[in-house]
């Protein structure tokens, strides 16, 4: 006979296939968003493009934001609960089944990044998602003068602040170092992998999240650098 629901929901397995399934949908999100954002190397026209052909989509972006927020909810509150029933049971923050052959310093700090990114998530949405991307702050110094460069103006002009800019560059390479050890915990997690496999699943895993970090990062890195050599944003 299976287990009654309410039991299943309490179990430690469980849990741990909630954090897997929505970190699936977290990091396809993010994989996403890195590829939309490096239109910012093709300039503001195709930048800002992107951006109005995702809201353009009106419902349908409003259902994948809902189901966005529910998995970081879920997310979170499963981690939270995990790290609570390990640290009773005297495991240890959140227990691996197997961390042979692991990058400890991913695992150990998978708290650590989690909590900066989470913290890093709402200076994020009131950064660009509920600024005003078509004022003052969007406008930007062009080799044909000063013009208002939309959401593209909003982030160029972002990170022209330091402290911003350094912020960014910790909590992407957060990010990356979580989805490392992350994303091969999850195929853990759901039961999907096999000693065969889990060399390339590690490998993978840590390309993820490389990619993730670096990508991310050279946006930053490109506005100062190209600011400090032409001076201008476009
Ligand atoms: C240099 C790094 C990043 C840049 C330049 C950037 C840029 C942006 C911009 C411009 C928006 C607003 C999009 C719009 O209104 O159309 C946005 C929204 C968002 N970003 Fe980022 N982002 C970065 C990193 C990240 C990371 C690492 C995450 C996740 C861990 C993330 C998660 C989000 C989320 C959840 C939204 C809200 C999406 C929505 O409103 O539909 N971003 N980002």
């Amino acid at each position: 006979m299976g287990l009654r629901p309410r039991i299943l929901l309490s179990t430690s397995v469980f849990k741990k296939q909630i954090v897997a399934i929505t970190s699936i949908f977290l990091v396809l999100y993010i994989i996403g968003h890195l590829a939309g954002n490096l239109l910012i190397f093709a300039g503001p026209e195709a930048f800002n493009a992107y951006a109005e052909k995702l809201h353009d989509l009106g419902g349908l972006l409003w259902v994948a934001r809902i189901v966005l927020l529910a998995a970081f909810v879920l997310h979170v509150y499963f981690t939270i609960k995990l790290a609570q029933e390990n640290r009773k049971a005297g495991l240890g923050r959140y227990a691996v089944a197997n961390p042979k052959g692991d990058w400890p310093f991913a695992r150990r700090t998978m708290i650590y990044t989690g909590l900066l990114v989470f913290f890093f998530f709402f200076v994020h949405l009131n950064d660009f998602t509920f600024a005003d991307a078509e004022g003052e702050h969007s406008v930007v110094m062009t080799s044909n003068g000063e013009a208002n460069l939309g959401l593209y103006g909003l982030v160029w002009n972002s990170f022209l602040d330091p402290f911003r800019a350094v912020f960014y560059v910790l909590a992407v390479f957060a990010t990356g170092f979580h989805l490392s050890h992350g994303v091969q915990s999850l195929f853990q997690s759901l039961g999907l992998d096999h000693p065969r496999y889990t060399p390339t699943i590690r490998r993978l895993s840590v390309i993820i999240g490389a990619i993730v970090a670096v990508g991310f990062a050279l946006i930053p890195v490109y506005v100062i650098i190209r600011h400090l050599i032409t001076g201008v944003g476009a």
